[in-house]
């Protein structure tokens, strides 16, 4: 056993101890984060109803099985920035409040970001692109005041999400239209220069892909190379059934490892539901949703425990990787909360998260805590 796990086995067995609890009740005891206490943190993402304490029965779990969260939306540009000059940011304090109250480690999300962006950002009165010189203000303002507001509350910041495509080219958003590759390590400095003390990530999805693990790469060296703090690289970790392969996620967690950055799983969920291409016969609604929306009921055992030892195959790479991974982050508490009940279309039901619709958790985690419980009692 890897020497983290036996301290983590023997600080279980003293959380059990502690529970006065014995091998079949200790699990009452026993939270996900005391799994993996001293491998990674463990956190979830919360949206503004449960920082605000109108979700109790997600608070609890998030207070019971993770040490850390990060805002699913309160922090993004056009939610704290919603015209030039004008900040708000009450849902994101409350959501500070709740993890100081609960001793939670928090990341912030995210700082730029072509989406949900506020439409004013870019362009001028006219809705033409503003100057390089413009948008460089634009943008050391946002990110220092956000930054500034922030110090000394969060352990890092996603600086940058998304701007790396499948092929490793940069996205052409409006950032890239008018400043090209320099608004990365522009955003990067603003960040360092607002709080040099601050751990500071890039985030993409799909990074198993090559072509943007290629990419990535050659961010972080350019970045590096030009003297400017990057302290991990955020692997969203958004999957389905028949994505990522595994040991293409493996590969790409290696590889960014390797330009000495940590890695963080930040967003993670797995769909249950059938990868639909959007080339299906979308003309035809009532088959279209019926693929989208299969299980609208409840998921079918077979693709429940499929789904379950999927998502244990990726928790037991994260654990063998524990000493380059920081962080795992789920992407929302329980499965009624996900994104993915709104995407590709809304009101469809998905079941992608740790802990389900009655807030129970999913048999991979009760399993992995238990695992975790006998490996403390040998
Ligand atoms: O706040 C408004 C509310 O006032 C309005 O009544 C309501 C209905 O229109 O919309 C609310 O805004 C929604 C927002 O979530 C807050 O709930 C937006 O419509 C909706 O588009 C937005 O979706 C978020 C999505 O990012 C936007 O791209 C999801 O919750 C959020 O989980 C998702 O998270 C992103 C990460 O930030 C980056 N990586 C991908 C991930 C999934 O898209």
């Amino acid at each position: 056993m890897k020497v983290k796990h036996i301290a983590s086995a023997i600080l279980l067995a003293a959380i059990t101890a502690a529970c006065g609890g014995t091998q079949n009740n200790a699990s009452q005891g026993l939270a996900l984060k005391d799994v993996v206490a001293d491998q990674f943190l463990m956190g979830t993402a919360i949206n503004v109803r449960q920082a605000a304490g109108l979700d109790t029965s997600a608070t609890n779990i998030v207070k019971k099985h993770f040490n850390a969260i990060v805002a699913e939306n309160c922090m993004k540009m056009e939610e704290v920035q919603p015209e030039e000059g004008r900040f708000t940011f009450n849902d994101a304090d409350n959501f500070v409040k709740f993890g100081e109250e609960n001793g939670l480690t928090m990341t912030g999300h995210v700082l730029i970001w072509h989406s949900q962006c506020p439409d004013w950002f870019c362009v001028d009165k006219n809705g033409k692109n503003v100057s390089p010189e413009v948008l460089k203000q634009r943008m050391k303002t946002h990110i220092t005041t956000v930054v500034q507001h922030f110090k000394g509350k969060l352990k890092g910041w996603d600086v940058v999400n998304e701007a790396i495509l499948e092929d490793g080219s940069y996205r052409k958003s409006k950032f890239y239209e008018i400043l090209g590759e320099e608004f990365i390590p522009l955003a990067f400095q603003y960040a360092h220069e607002a709080d040099s003390t601050i751990e500071l990530y890039y985030n993409d999805y799909g990074m198993d892909n090559p072509g943007r693990r290629e990419g990535v790469v050659k961010l972080i060296r350019s970045l590096k190379e030009k003297g400017l703090r990057i302290d991990a690289v955020g692997m969203q970790g958004h999957m389905g059934m028949d994505y990522p392969k595994i040991e293409e996620f493996e590969k790409s967690m290696l590889a960014f490892a390797q330009e000495g950055v940590k890695v963080m799983i930040t967003e993670w969920d797995m769909s249950a539901l059938p990868t639909v291409s959007r080339t299906a016969n979308i003309s035809d609604t009532v088959a279209f949703q019926k693929a989208l929306n299969p299980y609208p009921n409840e998921l079918p055992d077979s693709v429940s425990q499929a789904w379950n030892a999927r998502m244990k195959q990726f928790f037991n790479l994260f654990e063998k990787h524990a000493d380059i991974v920081d962080r795992v982050t789920a992407w929302g508490v329980s499965d009624g909360d996900s994104w993915k009940n709104g995407f590709p279309i809304r009101g469809r039901k998905d079941y992608p998260l740790l802990f389900d619709r009655n807030y129970q958790p999913k048999p991979w985690v009760k399993e992995v805590i238990e695992e975790a419980e006998a490996n403390s009692q040998k």
